[in-house]
């Protein structure tokens, strides 16, 4: 039986998080330069947006560059960048035809205004899509989300408009990036790293953590369609015992 047919569909994550990590080693392990992975790790996300489609994945969020990336060797950050842009610029029709929005977090002000118009128009453009949102994770670091969703709020008491007692988890989430989306069931880390580099740090209280050796760009959809079948095979108790489940 295909990977894909072995997904229990209505038992999918309505929200899929990945850290694309590895392109260096990658490049690396063919000689190359690194920035040759950023490159090639475009292919494995057209691969893994296209199977979001196919099984009805109805968020994905991919995390593309995190703050502390800025300090990455000037070069790389630049190459980076412009393969960001081209990205974009070449996938949007890919996006238009599987009626994929494109969508952003992070300090976004902080990218080059190319790379930043070329991202505003592409989200423009795909607004009005409804089969997945794609939320490209840029210049972000969870806990500056954390930060400037406490500064909102804080604002929200000191103008009258809410009350101390009124904080709660629920305000907290409305406040982030990801106000609208729901929280990641599953979050997928490529490359054998087991750690969350300051992603997502709220929202994935109680997401599946599945982390793959394979580097992110030799990801493929079966290995998409693998991570939702062992997540499929987790019981997920949300401090309850097995036996409250049921
Ligand atoms: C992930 O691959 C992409 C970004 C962080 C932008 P890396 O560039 O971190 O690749 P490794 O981890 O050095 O192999
Ligand atoms: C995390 O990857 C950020 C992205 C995948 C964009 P890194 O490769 O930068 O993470 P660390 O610093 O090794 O944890
Ligand atoms: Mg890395």
């Amino acid at each position: 039986m295909e990977l894909k047919e072995q997904i229990d569909l209505n038992k999918l994550p309505k929200h899929i998080a990945i850290i694309m990590d590895g392109n260096g080693r990658w490049a690396k392990e063919r000689g190359k330069l690194r920035v040759f992975g950023h490159s090639k790790g475009v292919d494995s996300v057209r691969q893994v947006v296209e199977a979001a489609v196919e099984i009805g994945v109805s968020y994905l969020t991919l995390y593309a560059f995190s703050t502390e990336n800025w300090k990455r060797p000037k070069l790389e950050v630049i190459a980076l960048m412009e393969i960001l842009v081209s990205a974009i610029n070449k996938e949007t029709q890919t996006l238009m035809k599987n009626g994929v929005r494109l969508n952003a977090i992070g300090d976004l002000k902080q990218l080059p205004e190319a790379c930043f118009k070329q991202l505003s128009k592409a989200i423009d453009l795909t607004s009005n899509n409804t089969n997945c949102t794609l939320t490209l994770a840029l210049s972000y670091s969870s806990r500056q989300e954390i930060a400037d969703a406490t500064k909102r709020i804080v604002k929200q008491v000191c103008d009258g408009k809410l009350s101390i007692e009124q904080i709660d988890q629920d305000v907290v989430s409305s406040n982030l990036e990801t106000a609208n989306m729901p929280d990641p069931e599953l979050m997928i880390r490529t490359s054998g790293e087991q750690r969350i580099s300051n992603f997502l740090l709220w929202q994935l209280a109680y997401s599946e953590l599945y982390f793959v050796d394979k580097l992110w760009p030799e990801f493929n959809k079966n290995d998409f369609y693998e991570a939702i079948i062992a997540y499929q095979k987790r019981e997920r108790r949300f401090g309850l015992i097995s036996e409250q489940l049921s």
